[in-house]
């Protein structure tokens, strides 16, 4: 992990409300696993002090790139950024996806809008190619398409309102995808909260393996403010596990969804 001072190489608008952000980061880049954050200081930010974190989308050399939502006051002050400035990242932090061994199983991937940044490098590093499930409300929130496409994967896309691909929510051809066999395979996934626990309900119906990356509100991202702690099962019980540290990736059958009374 480093906090480094990085340089802004291109920052542009993907579709409506995402943009993609590129920058020069020599010392984090090359040690990026898939899954992995960054924890971002953007200055613009009067409250700049307080981080955001994005997944790590893509690694080139010693550039990494995000690929994010403008939601509030920090995701729009970075939107306002430029090719030139600079910004303090801390990465690459948390714990990542477990990439299939050669011959291993079949990934089939789910994705809720930018959840998809969090799976790209899993596409690229896994040995085997399988079905990436992309999943939105409008056409607008279907990402990367093209990319995943380009990696040799199979892209199934649904939209709720239509516009683009199937109708409905992205766990319905997973469904029926998962009727047709599941031995040899697991899931990966990584979106909005309802979503990720609808797929671990499906995995655990289907008895499928799934590991799920938690969205989860975070403070300092590197283990000490507690922010982004989650009930996790564990051999005895439960406890607080936090998403930052033994996170953000977690295997779907510890996660609670509620905390136990
Ligand atoms: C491990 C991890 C990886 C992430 N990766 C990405 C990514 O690749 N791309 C991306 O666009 N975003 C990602 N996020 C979410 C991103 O961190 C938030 O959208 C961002 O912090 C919002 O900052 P803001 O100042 O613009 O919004 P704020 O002004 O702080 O909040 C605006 C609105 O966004 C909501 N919000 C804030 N944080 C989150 C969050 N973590 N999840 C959902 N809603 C939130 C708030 O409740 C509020 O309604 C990730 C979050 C985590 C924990
Ligand atoms: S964000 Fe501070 S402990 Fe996780």
């Amino acid at each position: 992990m480093f906090e480094d001072t990085v340089t802004i190489l291109a920052n542009e608008r993907e579709t409506d409300a995402y943009f993609r952000l590129v920058v020069s980061a020599p010392r984090i880049a090359p040690r990026v696993q898939p899954g992995q954050f960054a924890h971002v200081r953007i200055p613009p930010l009067r409250e700049a002090l307080l981080r955001r974190p994005f997944s790590i989308f893509q690694v080139a050399g010693d550039t990494f790139s995000l690929l994010y939502k403008t939601v509030g006051k920090g995701t729009e002050a970075l939107a306002r950024m430029r090719p030139g400035e600079t910004l303090s990242a801390i990465g690459p932090l948390g714990q990542g996806f477990t990439v299939p061994a050669p011959g291993g199983e079949t990934p089939l991937l789910v994705a809720g809008g930018y959840g998809m940044a969090a799976l790209y490098l899993l596409a690229q590093r896994s040995p085997q190619r399988g079905v990436v499930f992309v999943g939105g409300r409008r056409r607008v929130d279907i990402l990367c398409e093209r990319e995943f496409a380009e990696l040799g994967w199979e892209v199934r896309v649904t939209t709720e309102d239509g516009s683009h691909g199937e109708r409905g929510l992205v766990t319905q051809p997973l469904v029926t995808e998962l009727r047709r066999g599941t031995t040899g395979r697991k899931l990966f996934a990584c979106g909005p909260t309802p979503m990720l626990r609808a797929v671990a309900r499906i995995a655990e119906e289907f008895g499928v393996p799934a590991e799920i990356s938690l969205d989860q509100p975070m403070c300092c991202g590197v283990g000490v403010c507690l922010t982004c702690v989650v009930p996790i099962r564990t051999a005895t019980g439960w406890e607080y596990q936090r998403t930052c540290t033994e996170g953000p990736v977690f295997d779907a059958r510890v996660v609670l969804w509620e905390v136990p009374e």
